[in-house]
């Protein structure tokens, strides 16, 4: 808030006034519009009495400080009057395990949508097993069938839309449904469409967990994670990120916040920017298939659009049949896009990905090679322009 006010509770605020508010006390720093960036570990206290008794709102630089509590305010706001909690992680996975690790113990059994993102998968596959958590791997368009694959011993069932890489869109309100029956509790990776175009704990989740590396940094130079929780998972996450030791750097918690600032118009270009491109590609004789829920082509397109308000600028394609060198030369061709792992910053990204044999519950067999895009804030036209030269280059690479 800008302006010192005594008076009622604000009324319920818009996402992007929430964006350009949230976590912000200018008067509790001298009138400064941000919050300064505390660099803290030792905390004095005036007293003996008051060390022996904690006294005081900060403990400890790990925590928690003026910095960590305006990020984690500021997500709250977005997650809405449902979340209960929000905790800090140095990065999208540390997030996912700290998550899981806040709900889970030796015996249970975990349910995991298949398109999970392939190092959440590994965390599962080798960590959760060591002590003794075993997980399920099921078809994301399952539904509400996941109730048939619900043991006695099912704590969690892990959702993650679209699916990474592969964009399929889950049922998250039925999936949750027929979880919260049998006494399990939901997790969603919700990095692609985020608070601002899901409010995961709305539609039935628990803990929502969001790689902040990605839109909340904005600009590829930042590694951050967040989970929010509601009422009902608040306690097990504060208790269990407190007990780990988990924290985040204090330049890096003001990176993120920085980043929320302007979140709202940059995801609103990537959503135009991502659509635009992704029409184009579409109609390309090369392209077999656009993965892009928020295309009415798509075949999680009446999810998309009855559960997120928008969609940010990732999505993939498939190629028709053709030599891996043939895609391999259009991505080397491409000059504004860059080949790398992670996205949600500025620029545009395209890298190729076969996930053939990472799936065990449903089969990936596209027919041709494929690609993932992420659609930065440069103009359309000129990525547009650099993937002619790059199909140019597919052409000649296959004669
Ligand atoms: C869907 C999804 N979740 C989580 C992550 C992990 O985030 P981080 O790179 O911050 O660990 C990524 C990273 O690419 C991702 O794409």
């Amino acid at each position: 808030m800008n302006k010192k006010s005594d008076t009622e509770p604000a009324p319920a605020l818009k996402p992007d006034t929430l964006l350009a508010t949230g976590g912000r006390d200018p008067f509790s720093h001298h009138g400064y519009v941000n919050t300064p960036v505390y660099h803290a570990s030792t905390l004095l206290y005036p007293s003996a009495e008051d060390f022996l008794a904690h006294r005081g709102r900060y403990q400890y630089g790990r925590r928690g400080t003026p910095t960590s509590e305006a990020l984690e305010n500021a997500i709250q706001g977005l997650d809405g009057p449902a979340c209960a909690a929000v905790a800090l992680l140095p990065s999208g996975l540390a997030a996912a395990a700290a998550a899981l690790l806040s709900v889970l113990r030796t015996g249970d059994h975990l349910l995991v949508t298949d398109s999970v993102y392939l190092p959440t998968r590994k965390f599962c596959d080798t960590v959760l097993a060591r002590f003794g958590i075993s997980t399920t791997y099921y078809d994301p368009l399952i539904g509400a069938g996941i109730a048939a694959l619900m043991t006695p011993s099912t704590r969690a069932v892990f959702v993650e839309a679209p699916g990474s890489l592969t964009f399929e869109m889950q049922d998250i309100p039925a999936i949750a449904a027929a979880a919260h029956a049998k006494g399990a509790v939901v997790l969603m990776d919700n990095t692609w469409a985020g608070p601002l175009y899901f409010r995961a704990l709305d539609k039935g989740v628990d803990l929502s967990i969001v790689s902040g590396t990605k839109y909340f940094g904005g600009h590829s130079d930042l590694m951050l994670g967040a989970v929010s929780a509601n009422a009902a998972t608040a306690k097990a996450l504060k208790d269990y990120t407190g007990a780990a030791g988990l924290c985040v750097g204090p330049d890096d918690m003001n990176l993120g916040l920085r980043g929320l600032r302007t979140m709202g118009v940059r995801l609103a270009r990537h959503h135009a920017a991502g659509l635009q491109v992704a029409r184009w590609l579409a109609a390309r004789p090369e392209v077999a298939r656009v993965l892009h829920p928020a295309l009415e082509t798509d075949p999680g397109h009446a999810i998309w659009k009855r559960d997120f308000t928008g969609a940010c600028g990732l999505f993939g394609i498939v190629l028709k049949p053709m030599p891996q060198a043939a895609a391999n030369a259009f991505l080397n061709a491409l000059t504004l896009f860059g080949i790398g792992a992670s996205w949600g910053g500025y620029e545009s990204l395209a890298v190729p990905f076969d996930v053939t044999t990472a799936r065990t519950a449903t089969r990936w067999a596209p027919g041709g090679p494929a690609i993932r895009f992420h659609i930065g804030l440069e103009d359309v036209s000129d990525l547009i322009a650099d993937l002619e030269r790059g199909f140019a280059a597919m052409a000649a690479a296959g004669k």
